[in-house]
């Protein structure tokens, strides 16, 4: 068989991060996957060299940018807003700034901490947002300097995102459970726990659909369904390893539900983190999965090791 189409060429920042990690595998279907992290020396991957970024994307003159990268610690980021602002807002600015100068499509990943946490009610891309700390306001002014750029772009607002792969919640839990016999746990924070397969598989599903059908450009909140607490999920984590014969400590009774004010943190977390995913199943006809099965997924992964 011959074709006459030249394959897609992909430029990846944040290629170790757990986004970034299941984007290699998912976007290698998609064409060329140049992937990119803060260390790399061939090309410039480190977000606060602007220059450096922009250089690349000259270089590569990717088809589609997608920004895995991001300063992620919410916490420390309060004591270091200047560089979370570099990473987390001008950086994405410049890469949409050179995605519109070449015509690329921008693929970049935000969160619900742009939003003030309120009320029960998921939130729509249309609610207004309120950010309550540095990490959630330097990601909104990314997602902005994005939207004004002019290029054409896919925003993912995402929250509670997991992977097997490095540290995460479920594996402090499964740890803390296996050495205590009583646990405290978050119970008036909700929202769905995410993993990072399911964001890089929607996120090729979407590339596809929109190089198709360029009006679908624009804001999209993804999450997987339904939603729980941390004590929830936390309660999940652990019943799921008991039952698969791991040596927990705690009784399923001694996992204490608390409320946030019993783990003071300097950057204030949203009490309201539900995403309302209807505009992204409705434009790209997905369905999304219920947050208990790639949890369970990814328990699976981790205790078979
Ligand atoms: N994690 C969550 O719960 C969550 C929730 C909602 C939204 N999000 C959003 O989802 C996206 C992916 O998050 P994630 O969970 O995959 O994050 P992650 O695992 O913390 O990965 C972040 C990546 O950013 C890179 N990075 C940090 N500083 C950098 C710099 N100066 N230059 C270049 N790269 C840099 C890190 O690479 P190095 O190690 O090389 O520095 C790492 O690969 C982000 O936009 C994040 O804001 C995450």
């Amino acid at each position: 068989m011959t074709t006459s189409s030249k394959p897609l060429k992909i430029l990846l920042f944040g290629k170790g991060g757990q986004v970034g990690w299941e984007l290699q595998r998912s976007l290698s279907a998609l064409g060329d996957v140049v992937a990119l992290d803060s260390g790399d020396t061939t090309l410039c991957g480190d977000f606060t060299d602007l220059d450096g970024i922009a250089a690349t994307v000259r270089a590569v003159q990717p088809d589609i940018i997608v920004n895995a990268a991001a300063h992620t610690a919410v916490d420390k980021a309060e004591s270091e807003p200047d560089l979370c602002r570099t990473i987390n807002a001008l950086a994405p600015g410049v890469l949409a700034r050179e995605a519109a100068a070449c015509g690329a499509w921008l693929v970049h990943y935000s969160t619900d901490y742009v939003f003030n946490g309120g009320g029960e009610q998921p939130w729509s891309e249309t609610d207004s947002t309120g950010p309550l700390s540095v990490y959630g306001s330097t990601k909104l002014e990314g997602e902005q300097a994005v939207q004004a750029s002019g290029c054409k772009h896919l925003i993912f607002r995402t929250s509670w995102v997991y992977a097997a792969r490095g540290g995460n919640f479920a594996k402090t839990m499964l740890r803390l459970a296996g050495e205590r016999d009583k646990l405290s746990i978050i119970d008036d924070q909700i929202g769905a726990p995410t993993g990072a397969d399911l964001l890089a598989d929607v996120t090729a599903h979407a590339i596809r659909a929109a190089r198709q059908r360029p009006e679908l450009a624009g804001v999209y909140h993804l999450a997987a369904a339904g939603s729980t607490s941390w004590h929830g999920y936390a309660s999940l984590v652990i019943e799921t390893a008991r039952n698969a014969g791991v040596a927990i400590k705690v009784a399923q009774q001694d996992i204490a539900a608390v409320t946030s004010d019993a783990f003071p943190t300097p950057a204030p977390r949203p009490k309201n983190s539900r995403l309302n995913t209807g505009k992204l199943q409705a434009a790209f006809d997905l369905t999304l999965p219920q947050w208990q099965q790639g949890v369970i997924r990814m328990l699976t992964e981790i205790l078979e090791k």
